[in-house]
């Protein structure tokens, strides 16, 4: 298996000769805190910047992205695990043209994915031959070892939370658990749902300086996203709040956040897309042994 090379020169987003695109897990410690509606319209500014977008609905226990996208769901990577489908026949065009891998909606049991089953997704969206410039993964809430897989193989992890103290405590934690057992040093933070910038960033530095004191981690506050109604009323109505509201607060920094990916290194694809997720899932093989909540 090929490894990868990273490049950290800022080119334009689209460049299918030389296959460059991002890979960038949502994720969170606390459920809850709004990581599918960030995915989803993140996902509608970037189409809106002409961007192309795969959409990865790793919320294998709860799947709710295929409904904010307007598609109807036939089958999902629960078919492609079972050898009934394959990847290709379960990639769905929503809004905008957006692309979609849905996960297996209400079957638990995929909340807990073998090695094997993991490692099989990821060879299966690496053989897709479809080209897309960023792909989103919005992962699952709960310290699953998936969800640790997944993000901790992405070039870039987002961690979402807000300014309640459990979503600090519990933000705290996974950035722990990330660096300590999966060898994340870097994270993107999004403040959601903040009363305004200085409640955000207040609970941004109290993240950094624990994560300061005690772990050798870089954090970078990416946006904070108001709280705004209009996130529930649109995803009620089965829309974006960008397509929404256009002009509401929330719609604003979805765009900003979305504006910031231009400026973060792409990954070259070599043999397919996602060749480097799935080597560094192989080479993490043996975290999946070890307790991950020993601390
Ligand atoms: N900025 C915001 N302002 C107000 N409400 C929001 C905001 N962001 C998300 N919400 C609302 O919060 C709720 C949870 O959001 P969402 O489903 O995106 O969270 P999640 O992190 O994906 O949840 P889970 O962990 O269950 O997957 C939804 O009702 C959503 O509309
Ligand atoms: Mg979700």
């Amino acid at each position: 298996m090929k490894s990868i090379k990273h490049t950290n020169v800022h080119r334009p987003f689209r460049d299918s000769k030389s296959k460059c695109m991002q890979v960038i897990a949502v994720t969170s410690g606390k459920g809850g805190v709004g990581k599918t509606s960030l995915s989803f319209n993140t996902a509608v500014a970037l189409a809106q910047q002409g961007r192309s977008v795969l959409l990865l609905d790793a919320d294998f226990g709860l799947a709710n992205l295929d409904v904010m996208l307007g598609v109807r769901v036939k089958q999902n990577l629960s078919h492609v695990i079972a050898g009934q489908a394959e990847l290709k026949e379960i990639i769905y065009e929503g809004v905008h043209g957006i692309k979609l891998i849905p996960a297996a909606s209400g079957r638990l049991d995929m909340a807990q994915l073998s090695i094997q089953q993991q490692a099989s997704i990821i060879h299966a969206v690496n053989d897709l031959e479809i080209d897309f410039d960023t792909l989103i993964i919005d992962t699952a809430a709960g310290l699953s070892s998936s969800m640790f897989n997944l993000t901790s193989a992405s070039q870039h992890v987002v961690i979402v939370m807000t300014d309640e103290p459990t979503s600090l405590t519990d933000a705290y934690a996974l950035v722990k658990l990330l660096h300590r057992h999966y060898q994340v040093s870097h994270f993107k933070v999004v403040m959601n749902m903040a009363k305004d910038l200085a409640s955000g960033m207040d609970t941004f530095m109290k993240l950094r300086k624990v994560s300061d004191t005690f772990l050798d981690v870089t954090l970078d506050l990416i946006a904070t996203v108001p709280f705004d109604e209009h996130v529930r009323q649109s995803i009620r109505r089965q829309k974006s709040v960008i397509d929404l509201y256009p002009s509401a607060s929330s719609a604003y920094a979805y765009h900003h956040l979305a504006r910031q990916f231009e400026s973060w290194p792409l990954a070259q694809k070599t043999e397919g897309h996602l060749q480097f997720l799935f080597e560094k899932i192989l080479q993490q093989k043996h975290h999946l042994n070890e307790g991950l909540y020993c601390e």
